[in-house]
């Protein structure tokens, strides 16, 4: 084993960490059908004007991120869900050089990114951005994907070992001007170098997204923002507590952030009508079992976790629901920064019609129960 990683410095510059509330993320529009495992015929597709269309309409409105999903294949059934998607890094330098304020994340598998590529794409990025890249890092766990790279995939706690392997390599590429070696278990370098180092100093946002004890671990010895999926408001207290607790331990600060996914009509009534429709009569079955067998260890689940589970990623695509009447999503986010939440990263199942309404109606609201502090003109007296 190598020794322990030198102590990761936190970035808590920038608008990601401002003391302005809440923050919200544009999250998954990459990825086809990234707001739930449905054939609802309204589902997202995805187009590359389209996409800087709803990340400039995300920035215009003050989203503090942008966040892809990385994904290579999908999970079949009838409407193959997530079966095309835009490649994240590329995808993020594309955004970045179109864009002039929000923070544009790719999300990277460890296993399927040498460091030296990742550490120099991100600076590359950073460059263009002018100092607006995030970096959002994933074990993986989507065998029949990671198998495309003929990598060793590795079981679920060796594939933490090499991440973080992995991010001690990319963090002292970004930080050590000089050659340096490194010798773990899972990944060797000789004479290590890169340059141009990020813009952002010490290092642009890390994220990492999990749901496991391991992973939070990761998450609290490297991650600024440690990126959760719950779906119920309790339970994500904990969560948060619980992953803050574990990076006082190694005396660092981290944000959190969950998902949300976001079902909004005129009526509460209504919006749950329709997340039912996507659970049920919607939902691609076959799927929805692809995604729980394939990625969540569906087969080791009791049947009713897997029975909640399965109407979960179908309707919601495992987010935290988000689910009402404009004010009542807007008091559904209140709960969540009031449960110590920093950031929550949004989907919808049509993000064209989604995110302009919850712009016009969800924004102003929370800015007038002061759940969200806008640096620049409040949209809560436009
Ligand atoms: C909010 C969230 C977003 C994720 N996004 C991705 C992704 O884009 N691509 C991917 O392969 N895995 C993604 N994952 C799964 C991670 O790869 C993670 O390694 C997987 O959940 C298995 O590890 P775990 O048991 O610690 O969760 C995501 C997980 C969460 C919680």
């Amino acid at each position: 084993m190598p020794e322990a990683p030198f102590s990761v410095p936190r970035n808590n510059s920038g608008p990601l960490f401002a003391d302005t509330g809440l923050k919200l993320g544009l999250f998954g529009i990459n990825v086809t059908s990234a707001g739930g495992v449905t054939a609802f015929p309204d589902r997202h597709e995805i187009g590359w004007e389209q996409n800087l269309r709803l990340v400039r309409l995300a920035e215009d409105a003050g989203f503090e991120a942008v966040i892809p999903y990385s994904r290579w294949r999908g999970f079949e059934g009838r409407t193959n869900p997530w079966g095309s998607s835009f490649e994240p890094y590329t995808w993020a330098a594309a955004l970045a050089a179109r864009t002039s304020r929000i923070t544009v994340f790719t999300t990277s598998h460890c296993l399927t990114v040498p460091p030296v590529m990742a550490a120099k794409q991100i600076a590359t990025i950073d460059a263009v951005s002018q100092g607006r890249v995030g970096l959002n890092v994933v074990a993986g766990w989507f065998e029949k994907e990671l198998r495309m790279f003929g990598v060793e995939t590795l079981d679920h706690d060796a594939r933490y070992g090499y991440s973080e392997e992995w991010l001690d390599i990319v963090l002292r590429l970004w930080g050590e001007p000089e050659d340096f070696d490194y010798h773990g278990r899972w990944l060797t370098m000789n004479g290590g170098y890169s340059s141009p180092k990020p813009v952002q100093a010490p290092h642009p946002p890390l994220m990492n997204a999990a749901f496991s004890p391991r992973g939070h671990q990761l998450a609290a010895r490297y991650a600024d923002i440690a990126f959760v999926a719950t779906t119920d408001l309790t339970a994500t207290g904990k969560k948060v507590r619980q992953i803050q607790e574990l990076a006082a331990g190694h005396g660092r600060e981290l944000s959190v952030w969950v998902t949300g996914s976001v079902v909004c009509a005129d009526t509460d009534g209504e919006a749950r009508r329709l997340a039912e429709r996507y659970a049920t009569v919607d939902a691609d079955e076959d799927a929805v079992r692809n995604a729980l067998d394939w990625t969540m260890g569906g087969a080791h689940l009791a049947p009713d976790q897997r029975a909640e589970l399965k109407r979960s990623v179908a309707a919601t695509m495992g987010g935290y629901p988000l689910i009402g009447s404009s004010s009542t999503i807007a008091a559904q986010l209140a709960d969540l920064a009031a449960a110590g939440v920093d950031g929550v990263a949004l989907t919808w199942m049509n993000y064209e019609t989604g995110l302009p309404r919850f712009i016009a109606e969800v924004l102003p609201a929370l800015e007038l129960a002061g759940v969200r502090r806008p640096l620049g003109p409040s949209l809560a007296t436009a």
